[in-house]
């Protein structure tokens, strides 16, 4: 599972030293591991025991396509939330059979796209979207499947950003007008009713809050059949949480304590899954983070120390336009040299380039002393780093590299100046 590990004072993605990534590519680079991403959907898949079930892979964590079709060939569809991810998804060769269409706000154009593709399911989130969906399946002359997302009212804790849950949330449909929205929809000519969907918000560990959810799923199935809606299929989402903090470890490096229970998402499928298979529905779940997050590093090179009356500054070469959690949800990522010389740690800043003082990877942060044109690496960055990337500062975004044993892969090219000026 653990494919980034010092072999004694070098960082290493599985046989490679990064140090010689980062030469090789420059930097900012983001370095992904095979062996990692297909442990890790191996674990999601093994967390089942047998029982059937679909994981949708979240196309939003990570959209590269040299990684998705690693995960297609692990058997895994995709959740995609646009035409643009549905896009990806295919090219990556997963069957339109295996993807399902998720977002509050699907347009015309993307539903007819994803219509003529074949997808799975539409999770579709309010009544007018129904209706457009059934236009345009008549118009095509298909039948639209939907699971009908639901708001269970849920706080699942974390970042407010990423909650998704609460009835003040914009997602779903509250669960007491389902079964008044599901009738309405069974009785449409272009919509075949499946059945229910909820994602709580992302980046959760506990597994209390996945059974509350599992429990209010399963009541409002039976709820639902009393009323005379028989649903045939359950979509439990996504949202598993991953260790962040203290991922790595090294006599030099400073220890840090993980900030929950630090229960896998294979640990948290485990609890749900007996309640969820009560209901007898073909089951599915929607993981992104669980994926893909622990595989991926962001490596940065050190261009000045800087040092004022209050703070040490670390200033990299890497900035929120590369990966913006920490400054957008003041998300944490344990932060490790690729070299260790047995220096002194210190306490320091670390920021990027970029002109606004929101531009940090983290504050206060104890690492051990690194000099000028030295690297460091960004950890568990896997998921939501690439794909939230952006040109602020005119910066091209980074390249991508996979490593595999003992070779590397560009799996995305830098972005070039010259394409970012294109009109
Ligand atoms: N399904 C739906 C409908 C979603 O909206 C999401 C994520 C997922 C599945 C996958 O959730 P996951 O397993 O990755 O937690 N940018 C934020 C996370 C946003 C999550 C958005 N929705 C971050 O960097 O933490």
């Amino acid at each position: 599972m653990q494919e980034f590990t010092y072999s004694d004072t070098t960082l290493m993605a599985e046989s490679v030293p990064l140090r010689a990534v980062a030469e090789e590519f420059g930097t900012p680079l983001y370095v992904y591991s095979k062996r990692s991403v297909l442990d890790h959907c191996r674990n999601i898949e093994r967390a089942f025991e047998g029982h059937p079930h679909m994981s949708f892979y979240a196309v939003k964590a990570n959209a590269n396509r040299a990684l998705l079709r690693l995960i297609g060939e692990e058997g895994f569809g995709a959740d995609v939330g646009s035409v643009g991810e549905l896009h990806v998804a295919l090219a990556a060769g997963i069957h339109a059979a295996k993807i399902t269409f998720s977002g509050v706000g699907k347009r015309e154009d993307e539903m007819t796209a994803a219509l003529r593709a074949g997808i799975h399911a539409f999770n579709v989130e309010s009544t007018e979207e129904i209706e457009v969906l059934d236009a345009i399946a008549g118009h095509e002359k298909k039948k639209a499947r939907i699971l009908l997302r639901v708001n269970l009212d849920i706080d699942a804790g974390g970042h407010a950003y990423v909650s998704t849950s609460l009835k003040q949330n914009k997602f779903g449909i509250p669960a007491r007008q389902s079964a008044e929205v599901l009738r309405w929809a069974k009785g449409l000519a272009h919509i075949d009713v499946r059945g229910i969907h909820s994602h709580i918000g992302s980046q959760i560990t506990k597994a209390e809050t996945f059974l509350r959810a599992a429990e209010a799923l399963v009541s409002l199935l039976r709820e639902l059949a009393v009323a005379g809606i028989h649903l045939t299929d359950l979509d439990f989402g996504g949202g598993f949480g991953v260790q962040y903090r203290g991922y790595i470890a090294h006599p030099q490096i400073p220890v840090e304590e993980p900030e929950e229970l630090n229960l896998s998402a294979a640990t948290l499928i485990r609890t749900v899954a007996p309640l969820l298979r009560e209901t007898n529905c073909r089951l599915s779940i929607q993981p992104g983070r669980s994926v893909i997050a622990h595989a991926g590093v962001l490596l940065v090179k050190v261009l000045y120390r800087k040092q004022t009356e209050d703070k040490l500054f670390v200033v990299v070469d890497g900035g929120m336009n590369d990966l913006i959690r920490p400054s957008l949800y003041k998300a944490y990522h344990q932060i490790v040299p690729l070299e260790l010389f047995a220096r002194e740690q210190e306490s320091a800043d670390i920021v990027g380039p970029l002109c606004e003082s929101g531009d940090f990877f983290a504050i206060d942060r104890r690492i051990p002393r690194v000099e000028r044109g030295e690297f460091l690496a960004l950890m568990c960055a896997g998921a939501y780093g690439y794909v939230l990337s952006s040109n602020y500062n005119a910066r091209p975004r980074p390249a991508e590299v996979l490593v595999d044993g003992s070779t590397r892969t560009l799996i995305r090219r830098r972005e070039t100046i010259e394409q970012i000026n294109e009109a």
